[in-house]
C-alpha cells in the first residue's frame, strides 16, 4: 500500500514515505535494536546487580522513552521534515532550530564511533568463521590485540561505514524499509537459536536467577544513571532520529500504536539479548561484570568452551553486525535528510561525503587505542570520549529540550492531536501529557546533572 507522497515546499520536492506500517516499524526498531541491546545491555546488567537493574531499565522505558519516542515521532510527521528542519517549521523564528542542529550533530558523532565497533563486530565474524579463536587463545590479549592494531580496525571501519553509506544512497523505501526487512528477521532467528543453546547448558540456572531475581541492594544513583541514559540510547532518542524517521511516516498510519511495537521490540530484543549471554556466561564458570569487554572477550571464551561453540560464534557476531548496521543506518539518515531537506543535496551525494566525513571523524576512536593511546579525557580513551559526550550530555539533552518543547512551546495539545492521526484506539492524552511536562524533564535534568558531576568529580 504506497501512500500519498508529499511535497516539500521548501525545495519542491516530493517527500517519500514509507511504503507500509510494517517497513516503518522494522526500520524504527532496526534503528532501536543495535550495540546498545546486544553489546551494552547485557554487560550495563552485569555491572549493575543483574535483575534489580533489569526493572529499573524497564520503569526508565516506560516512564521517559515511551512518552518521548512518541513526541518525536509526532513532531516528525507534522513537520515532515529533518530533524533541524522539525524544530524550524514548529517553531519559526525562534532559537529552537538549535535543538534540531544539535541532534544532526549527535547522530554525526555517534556514528564516527558506532561504526567502529560495528566494524568490531564484523572483524569477529571473520575470526571465528576462520578458527582463529579457538580454545586456550588469551581472549582478552586477542581483542586488546585487535583494537590496538592500527590498519586492520580501519579497515573494518570503513567497510562497516562503506556499506552504511551503500544503504542510505539507495533511499528510505529501496534502502533502509528494504534492508530493514531482510535483516530484522535475520536478527531475530539468530538470536532465537543462541538462547535456546544458552538457557539449556548445564549450569544455566544461576545465570538465570542472576537475570530474573532481583537484588535492590545493589542499587544506587550510577544505577539509575545508567538506567536512564541507557533508555535514549537503546531507543534511538534525543537525537532527531525519530523526528526523521517520523518524517516519513504518512498522517493515515498509526502512530501511538508503531511507538509501541518499536519500543516493546526494542526492549524484548535486550531482555532476550541478556537471556543469550548471561546464562552461557554463568554455565561456562565467567564472571558477568566483565564490563565492556564483555561480548569481546568473555564471550569468545565462552564459545570456545561450548559443544559446537564454532557455529555459535559466528551466529553471535553476525547478529551484533547485522544489529549494528541497521542502527548505523538511522543515524546516517539524520545527517543525510539534513542536507537533502535543508541544503538540497541530492541523497547520493549527501550519503557519500557524509559517509567519508564520518569514516574520518571516526578514525581517531579506533587510534586512541594504538597510536593515539596518550591522548585521554577524564581519564577516558578517546572512543571512550565521543561515547560519553554523546550518550551523558548530547542525548539526555536533546531529549530534554525536546520534551520541553513538546510541553511548553509547540503544546501538549498540538503533540497529541498529530500522534492521535490514524489512531486505532491507542490515544495519548492525560497520562502522556503530564509524564511530557513534569516527570521526564525533572528526571532527565536530575540524573545527568548529576553523571556529569560524578564523572568531573572523579
Ligand atoms: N539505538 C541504537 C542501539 O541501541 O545500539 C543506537 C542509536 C541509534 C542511538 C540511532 C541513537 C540513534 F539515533
Amino acid at each position: 500500500m504506497s501512500e500519498p507522497k508529499v511535497m516539500d515546499q521548501q525545495v519542491g520536492r516530493r517527500r517519500e514515505n514509507w511504503a507500509s506500517q510494517v517497513g516503518f516499524v522494522l526500520a524504527a526498531a532496526g534503528s532501536a535494536i543495535g550495540l546498545g541491546n546486544i553489546w551494552r545491555f547485557p554487560y550495563l546488567t552485569g555491572t549493575n546487580g543483574g535483575a534489580a537493574f533489569v526493572l529499573i531499565y524497564l520503569a526508565a522505558i516506560i516512564l521517559i522513552g515511551y512518552p518521548i519516542m512518541i513526541t518525536e515521532m509526532a513532531i516528525g510527521r507534522k513537520s515532515q521534515r529533518n530533524a533541524y528542519g522539525a524544530f524550524a517549521a514548529l517553531a519559526p523564528g525562534t532559537p529552537w532550530w538549535l535543538v534540531g542542529a544539535l541532534g544532526v550533530l549527535t547522530g554525526f558523532v555517534i556514528l564516527s564511533y558506532y561504526s567502529v565497533v560495528g566494524g568490531w563486530g564484523v572483524a569477529y565474524v571473520f575470526k571465528t568463521l576462520l578458527g582463529m579463536l579457538p580454545k586456550g587463545t588469551d581472549f582478552a590479549g586477542a581483542f586488546v590485540g585487535h583494537i590496538t592494531a592500527t590498519w586492520e580496525p580501519i579497515f573494518w571501519h570503513a567497510v562497516f561505514m562503506g556499506v552504511t553509506t551503500a544503504i542510505i544512497a539507495a533511499g528510505v523505501v529501496k534502502g533502509i524499509q528494504r534492508w530493514s526487512e531482510i535483516l530484522m528477521p535475520m536478527l531475530a532467528v539468530c538470536l532465537f537459536i543462541l538462547v535456546i543453546r544458552s538457557v539449556t547448558l548445564p549450569g544455566a540456572m544461576a545465570g538465570l536467577s542472576f537475570y530474573l531475581k532481583p537484588d535492590f541492594s545493589t542499587i544506587n544513583a550510577k544505577t539509575l544513571l545508567d538506567a536512564v541514559s541507557q533508555a535514549f540510547f537503546s531507543l534511538s532518542l534525543g537525537m532527531g532520529c525519530m523526528i526523521t524517521y517520523g518524517s516519513y511516516v504518512s498522517s493515515k498510519e498509526d502512530l501511538t500504536r508503531s511507538a509501541a511495537y518499536v519500543v516493546s521490540l526494542d526492549t524484548a530484543a535486550a531482555f532476550v539479548a541478556g537471556l543469550a549471554i548471561l546464562p552461557a556466561v554463568f554455565a561456562l564458570g565467567f564472571e558477568p561484570g566483565a564490563g565492556a569487554g564483555l561480548t569481546f572477550i568473555t564471550l569468545p571464551a565462552v564459545f570456545a568452551e561450548m559443544p559446537l561453540g564454532g557455529f555459535f560464534g559466528v551466529v553471535f557476531f553476525f547478529l551484533i553486525s547485522i544489529a549494528a548496521l541497521t542502527s548505523a543506518i538511522s543515524l546516517l539518515e539524520v545527517v543525510v535528510a539534513w542536507l537533502v531537506d535543508e541544503k538540497g543535496w541530492n541523497r547520493q551525494r549527501a550519503a557519500l561525503l557524509t559517509g567519508i566525513g564520518c569514516f574520518l571523524f571516526g578514525l581517531p576512536t579506533t587510534l586512541g587505542y594504538g597510536v593515539l593511546s596518550n591522548i585521554t579525557f577524564l581519564g577516558m580513551d578517546l572512543l571512550d570520549t565521543y561515547d560519553w559526550i554523546a550518550n551523558s550530555i548530547f542525548l539526555p539533552l536533546g531529549g530534554l529540550l525536546t520534551a520541553i518543547f513538546a510541553g511548553y512551546v509547540w503544546g501538549t495539545r498540538n503533540v497529541a492531536e498529530e500522534a492521535n492521526k490514524g489512531s486505532t484506539g491507542m490515544a495519548v492524552g492525560e497520562w502522556w501529557a503530564f509524564l511530557i511536562r513534569f516527570v521526564v524533564p525533572i528526571a532527565i535534568a536530575i540524573i545527568m546533572l548529576s553523571g556529569i558531576y560524578q564523572k568531573i568529580a572523579g
